[in-house]
């Protein structure tokens, strides 16, 4: 027995690598359990433009690899109001689908949560590299975005340590510091600034300077967006220690590339999962992983949560870096 007989899928907001994993997954899983399965292009936009496709087994072929998504994605101001909203859960009924899997961040998972309000069965699916979303330790595409931050590092301390220079990385995350915490530490960085910690940029700047003074040929500052742009950091440094780092803005190159494969594992995962809950008649939920476990949390709760800051991680981060 199964709650859904129909279901379709969609890709929101901001891309991330493995967000087609994640879309091969909920349409492979559906078709196995004898669903039908229908993709919506362009998130909520391709909604409102009634774009549902029919997916067969072939359609998800030779994606899982691939970074972007084959569905396509987009920002809807109509979705924004009730009368979009509305509009969206009428499509769904009239094409008779009466399950939605959604894979996007805060603002995809703010749809959903309305979708469900008008009785659309739903589940989100946790898709940004951010890696802000609570109740699930890790987004689809984070793991990704840290490694390609790390990557840029390591070259970049190839040339920073040759001329003793210091290097300021400017990373994504707007309301969250996950990717320069992680990407931080995993590469040594001297200064992590993120959004969820007052700093002190005399402090910054004196550190920076004893730091060369002792015998330290670089030093990197990483910089989530959050906090200002990593061009007004440096040039405050400059200011307060004469030194000169040079800027490096790593921006879109971190939501691109091949998912690693601890991406595809936690998509392939997730729609799976997604999936067998819609069919158990579960809804209104967001699908996420805690210490390695499946979990589903309400949406509702989901949206109105902030994710807590890691603290520790930062402080050993700082420990690490003398
Ligand atoms: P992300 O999902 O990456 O956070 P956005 O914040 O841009 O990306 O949201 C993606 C889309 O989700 C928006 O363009 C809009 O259509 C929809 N959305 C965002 N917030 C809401 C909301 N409060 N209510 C309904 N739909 C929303
Ligand atoms: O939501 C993910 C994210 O990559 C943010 O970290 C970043 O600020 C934003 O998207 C930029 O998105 P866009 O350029 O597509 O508006």
């Amino acid at each position: 027995m199964t709650a859904v007989k129909s279901i379709a899928v969609l890709t929101s907001g901001g891309d991330s690598q493995g967000m087609n994993a994640a879309v091969r997954s909920v349409v492979r899983s559906a078709l196995y359990h004898g669903l039908e399965v229908y993709g919506v292009q362009r998130g909520y936009q391709g909604l409102l433009n009634n774009d549902l496709r029919p997916m067969d087994l072939r359609s998800v072929g030779d994606i899982i690899q691939r970074g972007g998504t084959i569905l396509q994605t987009a920002r809807c101001k109509e979705f924004l109001t009730p009368e979009g909203q509305q509009r969206g859960a009428d499509i769904l009924r009239e094409r008779g689908v009466d399950g939605l899997v959604v894979i996007g961040g805060d603002g995809s998972y703010q749809g959903a949560n309305k979708l469900s309000k008008l009785g659309i069965k739903t589940m989100g699916l946790p898709g940004t590299i951010d890696n802000d979303i609570p109740f699930t330790d890790y987004t689809i595409g984070f793991d990704t975005a840290v490694s390609i931050v790390v990557d840029a590092i390591n070259k970049l301390r190839d040339t920073m340590t040759s001329h003793e220079r210091s290097s300021v990385v400017e990373v994504m995350g707007r309301h969250c510091g996950d990717i320069a915490l992680y990407a931080g530490l995993a590469s040594g960085a001297e200064t992590i600034l993120v959004p969820e910690v007052p700093f002190d940029l005399d402090l910054v700047a004196r550190r920076m300077q004893e730091n060369f003074l002792s015998g330290k040929r670089h030093s990197i500052i990483l910089v989530a967006e959050g906090v200002g742009s990593g061009e007004d950091i440096a040039q405050g440094i400059t200011q307060r220690n004469g030194i000169e780092p040079r800027v490096t803005v790593l921006g879109h190159i971190q939501r691109g590339g091949s998912p690693t494969h601890n991406d595809r594992i936690l998509a392939s995962q997730l729609g799976d999962f997604a999936v067998r809950k819609l069919m158990e008649g579960d809804s209104g939920k967001a699908c996420g992983i805690i210490n390695n476990e499946l979990v589903v949390t309400d949406i509702d709760k989901v949206v109105h949560t902030k994710k807590p800051f890691n603290m520790d991680m930062y402080n050993l981060a700082s420990r690490l870096s003398l």
